[in-house]
Protein backbone atom coordinates (compact mmCIF):
# COMPACT_ATOMS: atom_id res chain seq x y z
CA UNK A 1 0.00 0.00 0.00
CA UNK A 2 1.12 3.40 -0.64
CA UNK A 3 4.35 4.97 2.08
CA UNK A 4 1.98 7.78 4.22
CA UNK A 5 5.70 9.07 4.72
CA UNK A 6 5.21 12.72 5.78
CA UNK A 7 1.65 12.23 6.35
CA UNK A 8 0.26 13.04 9.62
CA UNK A 9 -2.78 11.87 11.24
CA UNK A 10 -4.83 11.34 14.34
CA UNK A 11 -6.46 8.22 16.15
CA UNK A 12 -9.09 9.09 18.58
CA UNK A 13 -9.40 6.41 21.10
CA UNK A 14 -5.98 4.61 20.23
CA UNK A 15 -5.28 3.06 23.65
CA UNK A 16 -7.17 0.49 22.75
CA UNK A 17 -8.94 -2.02 20.56
CA UNK A 18 -9.80 -0.80 16.76
CA UNK A 19 -8.40 2.85 17.46
CA UNK A 20 -4.86 1.10 18.72
CA UNK A 21 -4.73 -1.08 15.15
CA UNK A 22 -5.78 1.79 13.23
CA UNK A 23 -2.72 3.92 14.44
CA UNK A 24 -0.39 0.70 14.25
CA UNK A 25 -1.14 0.13 10.79
CA UNK A 26 -0.86 3.92 9.31
CA UNK A 27 2.14 3.91 11.86
CA UNK A 28 3.48 1.09 10.25
CA UNK A 29 3.06 2.64 6.40
CA UNK A 30 4.96 5.42 7.53
CA UNK A 31 2.85 8.29 9.31
CA UNK A 32 3.21 10.46 12.04
CA UNK A 33 0.31 9.35 14.50
CA UNK A 34 -1.25 11.04 17.02
CA UNK A 35 -2.90 8.48 19.76
CA UNK A 36 -5.73 9.72 21.37
CA UNK A 37 -6.86 8.34 24.59
CA UNK A 38 -9.88 9.38 27.28
CA UNK A 39 -8.41 7.61 30.27
CA UNK A 40 -6.23 4.83 29.85
CA UNK A 41 -2.45 7.16 29.37
CA UNK A 42 -0.31 3.95 30.27
CA UNK A 43 -1.72 1.61 27.22
CA UNK A 44 -1.41 5.17 24.95
CA UNK A 45 2.31 5.58 26.14
CA UNK A 46 2.85 1.77 25.20
CA UNK A 47 1.44 2.45 21.85
CA UNK A 48 3.69 5.14 21.25
CA UNK A 49 6.68 3.64 22.77
CA UNK A 50 5.94 0.88 19.80
CA UNK A 51 5.82 3.01 16.83
CA UNK A 52 8.89 4.49 17.90
CA UNK A 53 10.44 1.42 18.45
CA UNK A 54 10.49 0.72 14.96
CA UNK A 55 11.49 4.73 14.13
CA UNK A 56 8.11 6.52 13.60
CA UNK A 57 6.47 9.04 14.99
CA UNK A 58 4.10 9.48 17.31
CA UNK A 59 2.82 11.15 20.36
CA UNK A 60 -0.03 10.85 23.15
CA UNK A 61 -2.72 13.05 22.95
CA UNK A 62 -5.79 13.06 26.29
CA UNK A 63 -9.22 14.25 25.41
CA UNK A 64 -12.19 13.59 27.27
CA UNK A 65 -14.50 13.09 24.42
CA UNK A 66 -18.03 12.90 26.25
CA UNK A 67 -17.18 16.41 27.56
CA UNK A 68 -19.53 19.35 25.35
CA UNK A 69 -15.64 21.26 24.06
CA UNK A 70 -13.53 17.94 24.61
CA UNK A 71 -13.13 17.91 20.34
CA UNK A 72 -12.59 21.67 20.50
CA UNK A 73 -9.69 20.68 22.76
CA UNK A 74 -8.20 18.06 20.75
CA UNK A 75 -7.93 19.74 18.05
CA UNK A 76 -5.80 22.70 19.66
CA UNK A 77 -3.57 20.18 20.88
CA UNK A 78 -3.32 18.05 17.24
CA UNK A 79 -3.01 21.93 15.81
CA UNK A 80 0.14 22.77 17.89
CA UNK A 81 1.72 19.54 17.42
CA UNK A 82 1.04 19.02 13.49
CA UNK A 83 0.61 23.05 12.84
CA UNK A 84 -1.65 23.57 9.60
CA UNK A 85 -1.49 19.97 7.67
CA UNK A 86 -3.57 16.87 8.88
CA UNK A 87 -3.81 14.45 6.47
CA UNK A 88 -6.14 11.35 8.44
CA UNK A 89 -8.92 11.56 10.71
CA UNK A 90 -9.81 8.29 11.96
CA UNK A 91 -12.82 9.08 14.70
CA UNK A 92 -12.86 6.36 16.35
CA UNK A 93 -13.62 6.66 19.79
CA UNK A 94 -16.94 5.38 20.90
CA UNK A 95 -18.83 3.62 23.98
CA UNK A 96 -21.57 1.05 23.84
CA UNK A 97 -24.11 0.26 26.40
CA UNK A 98 -25.65 -3.01 26.09
CA UNK A 99 -29.82 -1.90 27.07
CA UNK A 100 -33.13 -2.33 25.60
CA UNK A 101 -35.43 0.31 25.01
CA UNK A 102 -36.80 -0.28 29.03
CA UNK A 103 -33.41 -0.25 30.30
CA UNK A 104 -31.83 2.60 28.85
CA UNK A 105 -31.83 6.02 30.66
CA UNK A 106 -31.55 9.20 29.71
CA UNK A 107 -27.75 9.60 30.70
CA UNK A 108 -27.04 6.92 29.10
CA UNK A 109 -28.57 7.78 25.50
CA UNK A 110 -26.96 11.49 26.19
CA UNK A 111 -23.68 9.59 26.90
CA UNK A 112 -23.67 7.18 23.71
CA UNK A 113 -24.77 10.31 21.61
CA UNK A 114 -21.94 12.95 23.02
CA UNK A 115 -19.42 10.35 22.42
CA UNK A 116 -20.37 8.70 19.11
CA UNK A 117 -22.02 11.28 17.19
CA UNK A 118 -21.22 14.61 18.75
CA UNK A 119 -17.70 13.83 19.36
CA UNK A 120 -16.50 13.57 15.52
CA UNK A 121 -18.99 15.87 14.47
CA UNK A 122 -17.57 19.10 16.14
CA UNK A 123 -13.87 17.14 15.52
CA UNK A 124 -14.28 16.90 12.29
CA UNK A 125 -15.53 21.10 12.47
CA UNK A 126 -12.43 21.80 14.52
CA UNK A 127 -9.96 19.92 12.15
CA UNK A 128 -11.44 21.06 8.86
CA UNK A 129 -8.86 24.61 8.80
CA UNK A 130 -6.20 22.37 8.35
CA UNK A 131 -7.03 19.60 5.97
CA UNK A 132 -6.71 19.69 2.86
CA UNK A 133 -6.92 18.56 -1.22
CA UNK A 134 -5.92 14.38 -0.56
CA UNK A 135 -6.71 14.42 3.10
CA UNK A 136 -9.23 11.38 4.35
CA UNK A 137 -11.44 11.20 7.18
CA UNK A 138 -12.65 7.59 8.29
CA UNK A 139 -15.87 7.27 10.85
CA UNK A 140 -16.64 4.00 12.79
CA UNK A 141 -20.36 2.62 11.90
CA UNK A 142 -21.06 -0.53 13.02
CA UNK A 143 -23.04 -3.77 11.62
CA UNK A 144 -25.85 -2.85 14.24
CA UNK A 145 -26.61 0.22 12.37
CA UNK A 146 -27.95 -2.23 9.23
CA UNK A 147 -28.96 -4.89 11.42
CA UNK A 148 -30.87 -6.07 14.68
CA UNK A 149 -27.70 -7.41 16.71
CA UNK A 150 -28.33 -7.93 20.35
CA UNK A 151 -30.21 -5.42 22.59
CA UNK A 152 -28.82 -2.40 21.38
CA UNK A 153 -31.18 0.47 20.21
CA UNK A 154 -29.80 3.31 21.28
CA UNK A 155 -26.24 2.81 20.59
CA UNK A 156 -27.41 0.95 16.88
CA UNK A 157 -28.70 4.88 16.16
CA UNK A 158 -25.76 6.54 17.05
CA UNK A 159 -23.85 4.41 14.18
CA UNK A 160 -27.00 4.96 12.11
CA UNK A 161 -26.18 8.54 12.49
CA UNK A 162 -22.79 8.36 11.25
CA UNK A 163 -23.65 7.03 8.36
CA UNK A 164 -25.86 9.91 7.34
CA UNK A 165 -22.49 12.36 8.51
CA UNK A 166 -20.60 10.40 5.80
CA UNK A 167 -23.05 11.30 3.15
CA UNK A 168 -23.63 14.90 4.31
CA UNK A 169 -19.65 15.44 5.39
CA UNK A 170 -18.50 13.97 2.01
CA UNK A 171 -20.92 15.78 -0.10
CA UNK A 172 -19.74 19.29 1.30
CA UNK A 173 -16.12 18.09 0.91
CA UNK A 174 -15.60 16.83 -2.22
CA UNK A 175 -14.62 19.92 -3.84
CA UNK A 176 -12.00 20.52 -1.53
CA UNK A 177 -10.91 17.33 -2.16
CA UNK A 178 -11.52 15.77 1.06
CA UNK A 179 -12.55 11.99 1.05
CA UNK A 180 -14.96 11.17 3.62
CA UNK A 181 -15.90 7.16 4.36
CA UNK A 182 -17.02 5.12 7.26
CA UNK A 183 -16.06 1.33 8.25
CA UNK A 184 -18.84 -0.64 9.51
CA UNK A 185 -17.18 -3.95 11.77
CA UNK A 186 -19.20 -6.55 13.06
CA UNK A 187 -18.40 -8.28 16.50
CA UNK A 188 -14.16 -7.80 17.01
CA UNK A 189 -12.48 -8.96 19.67
CA UNK A 190 -11.89 -5.51 22.05
CA UNK A 191 -12.93 -4.83 25.53
CA UNK A 192 -16.08 -3.29 23.72
CA UNK A 193 -17.26 -6.83 22.77
CA UNK A 194 -15.68 -8.80 25.64
CA UNK A 195 -18.74 -11.10 25.51
CA UNK A 196 -16.27 -12.64 22.46
CA UNK A 197 -14.70 -14.49 25.69
CA UNK A 198 -17.15 -16.46 26.53
CA UNK A 199 -17.94 -19.70 24.63
CA UNK A 200 -21.40 -18.28 24.66
CA UNK A 201 -20.99 -15.11 23.06
CA UNK A 202 -18.35 -16.50 20.70
CA UNK A 203 -21.03 -18.84 19.77
CA UNK A 204 -23.18 -16.05 19.15
CA UNK A 205 -20.70 -13.47 17.12
CA UNK A 206 -19.53 -16.85 14.95
CA UNK A 207 -23.72 -17.42 13.75
CA UNK A 208 -23.28 -13.90 12.65
CA UNK A 209 -20.82 -14.81 10.32
CA UNK A 210 -20.15 -16.51 7.33
CA UNK A 211 -15.98 -16.51 8.41
CA UNK A 212 -15.64 -19.08 11.27
CA UNK A 213 -13.57 -17.06 13.39
CA UNK A 214 -13.93 -13.87 15.64
CA UNK A 215 -11.92 -10.79 14.32
CA UNK A 216 -9.62 -9.13 15.14
CA UNK A 217 -8.90 -5.47 15.57
CA UNK A 218 -5.97 -5.54 13.10
CA UNK A 219 -8.64 -6.67 10.66
CA UNK A 220 -10.50 -3.56 10.62
CA UNK A 221 -7.45 -1.45 11.74
CA UNK A 222 -5.80 -2.44 7.96
CA UNK A 223 -8.95 -1.48 6.46
CA UNK A 224 -9.02 1.87 7.75
CA UNK A 225 -5.79 2.44 6.49
CA UNK A 226 -6.40 1.27 3.64
CA UNK A 227 -9.46 4.24 3.07
CA UNK A 228 -6.74 6.90 4.52
CA UNK A 229 -4.32 5.87 1.78
CA UNK A 230 -4.75 7.34 -1.68
CA UNK A 231 -5.60 3.37 -2.89
CA UNK A 232 -8.64 4.43 -2.10
CA UNK A 233 -8.70 7.82 -3.89
CA UNK A 234 -11.95 7.13 -5.55
CA UNK A 235 -13.98 6.05 -2.49
CA UNK A 236 -16.09 9.13 -0.95
CA UNK A 237 -19.34 9.05 0.93
CA UNK A 238 -19.54 5.12 1.38
CA UNK A 239 -20.03 2.98 4.48
CA UNK A 240 -17.82 0.23 3.93
CA UNK A 241 -18.85 -3.17 5.74
CA UNK A 242 -15.89 -5.02 7.78
CA UNK A 243 -17.48 -7.80 9.16
CA UNK A 244 -16.56 -10.68 8.09
CA UNK A 245 -20.23 -11.18 5.78
CA UNK A 246 -22.09 -11.06 8.62
CA UNK A 247 -25.77 -11.55 8.39
CA UNK A 248 -25.57 -11.74 4.86
N1 LIG B 1 -15.61 -3.98 19.06
C1 LIG B 1 -16.65 -4.16 18.28
O1 LIG B 1 -17.23 -5.26 18.23
C2 LIG B 1 -17.15 -3.01 17.42
C3 LIG B 1 -18.11 -3.30 16.43
C4 LIG B 1 -18.59 -2.27 15.63
C5 LIG B 1 -18.14 -0.98 15.81
N2 LIG B 1 -17.21 -0.72 16.77
C6 LIG B 1 -16.78 0.68 16.94
O2 LIG B 1 -15.37 0.75 16.80
C7 LIG B 1 -14.87 1.82 17.61
C8 LIG B 1 -13.76 1.28 18.51
O3 LIG B 1 -14.29 0.24 19.30
P1 LIG B 1 -13.38 -0.73 20.19
O4 LIG B 1 -14.07 -2.03 20.21
O5 LIG B 1 -11.98 -0.65 19.75
O6 LIG B 1 -13.59 -0.06 21.62
P2 LIG B 1 -12.70 -0.15 22.96
O7 LIG B 1 -11.72 -1.24 22.91
O8 LIG B 1 -13.71 -0.12 24.07
O9 LIG B 1 -11.89 1.25 22.94
C9 LIG B 1 -12.60 2.45 22.98
C10 LIG B 1 -11.65 3.62 22.79
O10 LIG B 1 -12.42 4.82 22.82
C11 LIG B 1 -11.90 5.70 23.81
N3 LIG B 1 -12.97 6.44 24.50
C12 LIG B 1 -14.12 5.94 24.98
N4 LIG B 1 -14.81 6.93 25.61
C13 LIG B 1 -14.07 8.05 25.51
C14 LIG B 1 -14.23 9.40 25.97
N5 LIG B 1 -15.29 9.79 26.68
N6 LIG B 1 -13.25 10.29 25.71
C15 LIG B 1 -12.16 9.91 25.01
N7 LIG B 1 -11.94 8.66 24.55
C16 LIG B 1 -12.88 7.74 24.80
C17 LIG B 1 -11.17 4.80 24.79
O11 LIG B 1 -10.17 5.57 25.46
P3 LIG B 1 -9.56 5.09 26.90
O12 LIG B 1 -8.94 3.75 26.62
O13 LIG B 1 -8.55 6.11 27.24
O14 LIG B 1 -10.70 4.99 27.83
C18 LIG B 1 -10.60 3.71 23.88
O15 LIG B 1 -9.37 4.11 23.34
C19 LIG B 1 -16.06 2.39 18.36
O16 LIG B 1 -16.55 3.53 17.69
C20 LIG B 1 -17.08 1.26 18.30
O17 LIG B 1 -18.40 1.73 18.42
C21 LIG B 1 -16.71 -1.70 17.58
Amino acid sequence: MTNLKGKTALVTGASRGIGRASALALAKLGAQVLIHYGSAAKEAEEVVAEIRKSDGKADAIAADLAAADGPHKLARQVRSIVGDRLDILVANAGVAKSASIEETTVEDFDRLFAVNVRAPFFLVQQLLPIMHEGSSIVLLSSLAAHAVVGSLPAYAATKGAIDTLVKHFSSALGARGIRVNAVAPGVVATDMSSFTKTNEGRDYALGLQTFKRIAQADDVGDAIAFLASSEARWITGDTIHVDGGSKL
